[in-house]
């Protein structure tokens, strides 16, 4: 990547960060819908999981890592943790003076556009649910909604050993979701970043009546439209740099990268997080 500051405002990179590794498949989705983009990921592998923390952790990890991603003279930030979307996003949005998408709206939105009956299902950490994250943002948008939320605290640890299919996550999928199975939900969102990994085992228990939506897709559109109006986006077409930095365990992230990645990842970048002050 060229010198950041050599480079113009919308040349410059989109920065995404994540509690951990998982918040690739928010990057999967940012490469595809904006092709020319340069993107900078960071994964909080050091303190991951945020799921059982408390907001004000949350928070303040969350401004470290913006700071981080302003160091490396980023133009926009998608938070693509859904806990961290839940409990920070407000908050970043105050303290700093750039375009910052969350994935929580966006996942919303493709909820309350595909169902037909009204009856959405939540699934994500338990901080993601009891945030009521989900429950406003669908709210706001149609206030008669009122999702079906569940916690499935074991779906982050089976996806990051691997196991996306086969009869544990099988098991580990009927357990969670089977009480999802009675309340006649049509729609349900995978509000958690390692969820779409596990699309499969969980669109083949739900059924064909069940759509799985993951915010991903349209949180990569609605960044798209907020560059396009603040003419940040990148035009000119070109292959894209890519950049991962992580807390710790780099050969983790790297081995992860290379599992769910379109392309293969030579190195993640290690980053001391909590040098940048809060
Ligand atoms: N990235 C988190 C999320 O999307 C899941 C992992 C964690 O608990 O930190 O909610």
């Amino acid at each position: 990547m060229p010198s950041a500051e050599r480079l113009s405002a919308a040349d410059r990179p989109i920065g995404v960060f994540d509690s951990g590794v998982g918040g690739l498949t928010v990057m999967r989705a940012l490469m595809k819908t904006m092709p020319n983009e340069d993107i900078v990921y960071f994964g909080d592998t050091a303190r991951v999981p945020y799921g059982n923390k408390s907001k004000a952790t949350i928070v303040r990890f969350s401004r470290q890592i913006v700071n981080f991603l302003l160091s490396r003279s980023v133009k926009a930030i998608v938070v693509a943790c859904n806990t961290a979307s839940a409990y920070a996003l407000d908050e970043l949005r105050s303290a700093f003076d750039l375009p910052i998408e969350g994935v929580i709206l966006p996942g919303a939105e493709a909820a309350v556009e595909a169902t037909r009956n009204g009856r959405i299902g939540v699934i994500g950490t338990y901080a993601t649910v009891s945030s009521q994250a989900y429950d406003r943002a669908i709210r706001a948008l149609k206030p008669d909604l009122t999702p079906v939320k569940i916690a499935c605290p074991l779906f982050v640890p089976l996806v990051e050993e691997g196991f996306t299919a086969g009869e544990i996550t099988e098991r580990v999928v009927e357990h969670y979701l089977a009480p999802l199975k009675s309340e006649a939900i049509d729609t349900l969102v995978l509000g958690c970043t390692h969820y779409p990994l596990l699309k499969s085992a969980i669109a083949a228990y739900m059924g064909a009546g069940v759509l799985c939506i993951d915010p991903a897709k349209n949180t990569a559109e609605a960044l798209r439209a907020r560059l396009a109006a603040a003419r940040l986006l990148r035009e000119e077409a070109r292959a894209a740099c890519y950049s991962f930095a992580v807390s710790d365990a780099e050969e983790r992230m790297t081995a992860f990268a290379n599992r769910i990645m379109p392309f293969s990842i030579q190195a993640a970048e290690k980053i001391a997080i909590e040098n940048y002050e809060a």
